[in-house]
């Protein structure tokens, strides 16, 4: 396996002969030309645990600074920092480097963690929402944010499959008697149409309730009607992972269910480490500072929703032998994984060094801010909003070229799933999320659209290119230094998103690529009469590059890209 530095490690890596403190050194990217390319700003920090002022600090560290590799001009500014200037050598070698490499020159983890990413979660009784929609998008791209950059990653799809609700569901597929999937595709609908059944007739009412008791039993024919229910279920929500070209596979369900013979186990367990308190009838862990506790098993003896996520979390970390566990969920229920992990780590469930983390996301509102519903206030269904997306899609690239009429239809949907997805991700995670399809397609702004406008950009340039790509990067002016840069920060940004688990760091980062590209392509001109064979070389490749971060940053997100826009 290939380690690489990135710019961060790079720079550090100069900075360690000056070896002044142990202390990681602080650099940033310079905000202003004349602060050079990167700026070290330690030395308040440092001064303080040294006893020196600041500036001595900073002239001591110029002073020893390695100045052959990567730094080529280091400068002592205001009160202590260091402005640093990058060798345009150095830079150039690495982008030749990178261009040539199906990997960008990326390298992979020094120790790879095994990930449990757990996303999407539909719930089996009910329609697919938009919080479904959103942790699908964030939590495919984590995962394959993380198995890039080399980690281990298992997915998870902890599907809602379990519940009283489904004694009522199935005795009304069993009435039904068709085949169900007509029915079913509108499980919402389905609901209705079964509640409604189940309040108006006494005897259907009885017979959901001892299907409960049965399903729960194990009894073989109400088992089978359960199994039918989840398979056309799950077989909608697989249609939509397949619109949405999500990696989520049947392997990866691990349903609710699938916990059952565990629960009295968690319950048992619970006792035995000492943390379960009879509360009400019920059995409870009361967690120091929760004035709730967490109730892990009803009165009645009924499990609830946090004793399966502990029974889950114990399969994750023991059996599964997960170092990190990441959940893509709805921040709504930030207080439920907060203390299921606490409860999880006390009862020695999931030892200390794991790491547990709720990937919490805002709620998608539409344009006037209402939490998004159609029209008469029922969900939106899924499928129907990304089919809309195509249709929106293709209503967008009309005017486009001369596209046949398949050519337009394979385009609206890379680039209507793409918007949807973009959007979602291109937003800090946490914040509501405002649903505007007019935003979304567009060609302006930081949008996919954009993104795959400027990809189809830079390969117009190399079908007008009959050549064979040879010579070196040089870097001449300040914006092609500029770019150069820009391109080989893509690794520090990959890193920084998968640490914070945020995509937004990603799209902010390929928006700004794109830019930058564009003004530098207005500047420096490749194919034009006039321009010398050198530069016309060293350009073509940084432009290359441009385009395969685009793809290689695109593809992380779950977004295709296309070669004429
Ligand atoms: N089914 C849940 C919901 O719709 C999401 C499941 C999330 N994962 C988990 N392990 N609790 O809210």
């Amino acid at each position: 396996m290939k380690l690489k530095q990135t710019i961060n490690q790079s720079i550090q890596a100069a900075f360690d002969k000056a070896n002044i403190d142990e202390t990681p050194m602080s650099v940033s990217e310079a905000t202003k030309p004349e602060f050079g390319d990167y700026q070290f700003n330690g030395a308040m920090a440092l001064s303080k645990k040294l006893e020196k002022n600041p500036r001595e600090i900073a002239a001591q560290l110029i002073e020893n600074i390695d100045l052959s590799g990567i730094i080529s001009k280091a400068e002592i500014a205001g009160p202590g920092f260091i402005n640093l200037w990058l060798n345009p050598l150095w830079i150039a070698s690495q982008c030749e480097t990178a261009v040539v490499d199906t990997r960008l020159n990326i390298g992979t983890r020094e120790k790879p963690v095994k990930v449990v990413v757990d996303y999407s979660g539909p719930n089996m009784a009910k329609q697919m929402h938009v919080g479904h929609l959103r942790s699908t998008i964030i939590g495919d791209t984590l995962a394959n944010l993380l198995e890039f950059l080399g980690d281990e990653v298992i997915r998870q799809n902890h599907i809602g499959d379990w519940g009283t609700q489904f004694g009522m569901l199935i005795a009304y597929l069993e009435e039904i008697g068709e085949d169900g999937s007509g029915s079913l595709k509108d499980l919402e609908q389905f609901y209705k149409d079964a509640k409604g059944h189940f309040d108006a007739d006494a005897s259907f009412a009885d017979k959901a309730r001892e299907y409960v008791v049965k399903i729960q039993s194990g009894d073989t024919h109400c088992l089978q009607l359960w199994q039918k229910f989840i398979d056309i279920s799950l077989g909608h929500c697989e249609e939509v992972y397949d619109k949405l070209g999500v990696k989520l596979t049947r392997e990866d369900v691990r349903a609710e269910s699938f916990y059952n013979d565990e629960l009295e186990n968690v319950i048992k367990d619970l006792d035995k480490t000492g943390v379960l308190q009879e509360s009400d009838g019920a059995q409870c862990v009361f967690l120091e500072g929760d004035e709730v506790p967490v109730i892990v098993q009803k009165g009645d003896g009924g499990y609830l929703y946090a004793t399966t996520d502990l029974a889950a979390l114990r399969y994750r970390a023991q059996v599964l032998g997960a170092k990190r566990i990441s959940y893509v969920v709805d921040a709504r229920q930030g207080g439920h994984f907060k203390q299921v992990f606490k409860v999880a780590k006390e009862a020695g469930f999931v030892p200390e060094d794991v790491k547990l983390e709720h990937i919490a996301f805002g709620t998608m509102m539409d344009k006037s801010g209402k939490p998004f519903k159609t029209r008469d206030g029922g969900t939106v269904k899924l499928i129907d909003l990304l089919d809309e997306a195509v249709l929106k899609a293709k209503d967008a690239i009309k005017d486009k070229e001369d596209y046949t009429e398949a050519e337009i239809h394979d385009l609206a949907k890379v680039i209507g799933i793409g918007a949807v997805k973009y959007a979602d991700l291109a937003i800090n995670r946490e914040s509501n999320y405002i649903f505007n399809w007019d935003k979304m397609l567009s060609f302006d702004g930081n949008t996919s659209l954009y993104m795959q406008y400027a990809y189809a950009r830079i390969q117009s340039i190399f079908r007008r290119f009959d050549g064979e790509l040879k010579g070196n990067i040089i870097i001449g002016d300040a914006l092609e230094h500029r770019l150069a840069i820009m391109l080989l920060r893509f690794e520090d940004i990959l890193d920084r998103a998968a640490t914070d688990a945020s995509p937004n760091q990603i799209t902010s980062y390929l928006y700004d690529l794109a830019t930058l590209f564009m003004r530098f392509y207005e500047q420096n001109p490749i194919l034009k009469e006039g321009v010398d064979e050198a530069s016309k070389m060293s350009r073509l490749q940084l432009a290359d590059l441009t385009a395969k971060t685009i793809k290689q940053g695109l593809a992380i997100l779950g977004i295709q890209v296309v070669n004429k826009l």
